[in-house]
């Protein structure tokens, strides 16, 4: 059956293909799976009025409504990448060190470049193509702690109205001098940026401690009161990475119980806070994590290139305490700006601890779970009426070998497998931004 809008419109312009959404938690449901084969999604202002099978939707559209056909498409919802630093699209690949050398060796001296808006704008194109080029057309992002770069991150966004959540790294303490703020500075800065930029087009404002090695309590307490002044903003923050930086993190905090509790007592933990890679939480933290409705985002190249941990998804989607999880590539420690990369580790990361991560569950997680970590799931992360239409077209024969492959698999389970596990940017035929074109990988 085809669902339209009950003033059921006729639409401005419609995208035809293999429709595939997910539109629940395949970890807590089953029959979370929509498929058309050949389906239609009708756009209107940006927003999903209708979609269907094409027989049975097509007299929805206008008789002058432009149909763009994807034969060999597979049109999913945009991929969202829940956690990513634009400012470290330049030292991907860096060569042999774990989380603390990596961080001082090469990323507190790639990020004081940004103090260069010039050169933050540049960087800012180069990160924003390789979304597109990926597929995504979401991602909650780190800056650095210039606000000059949130400013080149967002008039980014804006040029090409993506719905993307960002914001200026707040660190007081244990970085170079040239890249600490205070928490009096990192407070004010903050607030003149979501005052500048949060809720502005399509743009969510991030308060982002960098993680809590490099905050005092006092700069801790600046975030939460930030929060607190402005509700609708996101958290966005690392926990549990590695084991020497918990290590150091106890050390830092002795009054605390565990790292994710210098959070919690900071008041940082609630609904639309993003918590990047949690590998190491324990049962008690992941229940913390689940209680305060905050979300984890897992991002298995970063942690298997780090040599940080494997992520146990199915502790974290347990169903007794379920905590929402959705994917991260953190560019520049992960290692692709794919999301159907991030889903091939995160399938063998599963592997490593004994759980079979099914491709229903991948694109969830790719996807609707990303929307949910970040509190947008009314608006994007499936193929529904009502939401924005930000969508990716998948080509199942992009190389000779898919085109092999794809054509021996039974089931949409096995070709959806397929993709994530042999597919990256190659695959992306055409990326949309909210019923528009705004990536053709052939150019048309
Ligand atoms: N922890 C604190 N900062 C960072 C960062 O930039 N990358 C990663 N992977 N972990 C961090
Ligand atoms: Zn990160």
């Amino acid at each position: 059956m085809p669902y339209y809008l009950p003033s059921s419109t006729s639409g401005d312009h419609a995208i035809r293909g293999h429709v595939v959404t997910v539109t629940g938690d395949p970890f807590l449901a089953t029959d979370v799976l929509v498929e058309h084969v050949d389906g239609l999604i009708i756009v209107e202002g940006g927003v999903i009025t209708a979609v269907g099978p094409y027989d049975q939707t097509k007299h929805l559209l206008a008789p002058d409504a432009h149909v763009d056909h994807h034969p060999d498409g597979l049109i999913t919802a945009g991929f969202i990448d829940t956690h990513v630093h634009y400012v470290q699209t330049g030292i991907i690949a860096a060569f042999g060190a774990q989380l603390i050398d990596w961080l001082n060796t090469y990323t507190f001296v790639a990020e004081q470049k940004f103090e260069d808006k010039a050169y933050a704008d540049a960087v800012a194109k180069v990160f924003f193509d390789q979304l597109l080029a990926n597929g995504t057309t979401t991602a909650l992002t780190f800056a650095a702690v210039y606000p000059q770069s949130v400013d080149a991150f967002f008039e980014e966004a804006t040029r090409r109205n993506m719905r993307m959540a960002g914001g200026k790294v707040m660190m007081d303490r244990n970085a170079p001098e040239h890249l600490l703020d205070t928490a009096q500075s990192s407070y004010d800065d903050s607030k003149a940026l979501i005052e500048k930029w949060h809720g502005r087009g399509r743009n969510h404002y991030a308060v982002t401690p960098r993680f809590a090695p490099t905050s005092t309590p006092e700069q801790l307490a600046a975030a939460s009161t930030l929060l607190a002044e402005h509700p609708t903003t996101l958290m966005h923050t690392h926990v549990s990475e590695n084991l020497g930086e918990i290590a150091w993190v106890r050390s830092l905090f002795p009054e605390a119980d565990g790292y994710l509790d210098v959070y919690d007592r900071a008041g940082l933990l609630r609904p639309g806070a993003v918590l990047a890679h949690g590998v190491h939480l324990t049962a008690h933290e992941r229940l913390r994590v689940h209680e305060t409705g905050s979300a984890v985002s897992h991002c298995p190249t970063s942690n298997l290139f780090l040599g940080s941990g494997l992520f146990h998804v199915h502790q974290a989607k347990n169903h007794a305490h379920p905590v929402k999880v959705g994917l991260g590539t953190d560019i520049g420690a992960g290692t692709s700006f794919s999301l159907l990369s991030t889903m091939n580790e995160a399938y063998k990361v599963a592997q490593l601890t004994q759980y079979p991560l099914d491709s229903i569950k991948m694109l969830y997680l790719a996807t609707l779970g990303g929307a949910e970590a970040l509190g947008l799931a009314d608006r994007i992360g499936s193929i529904e009426v009502g939401k924005e239409a930000d969508l990716v077209v998948l080509d199942k024969k992009a190389t000779p070998l898919l085109e092999f492959r794809s054509g021996q698999v039974g089931s949409l389970e096995e070709q959806l497998f397929v993709l994530a596990v042999m597919g990256d940017d190659r695959v992306v035929a055409s990326t949309y931004i909210a019923g528009d074109v705004a990536y053709s990988r052939d150019g048309h």
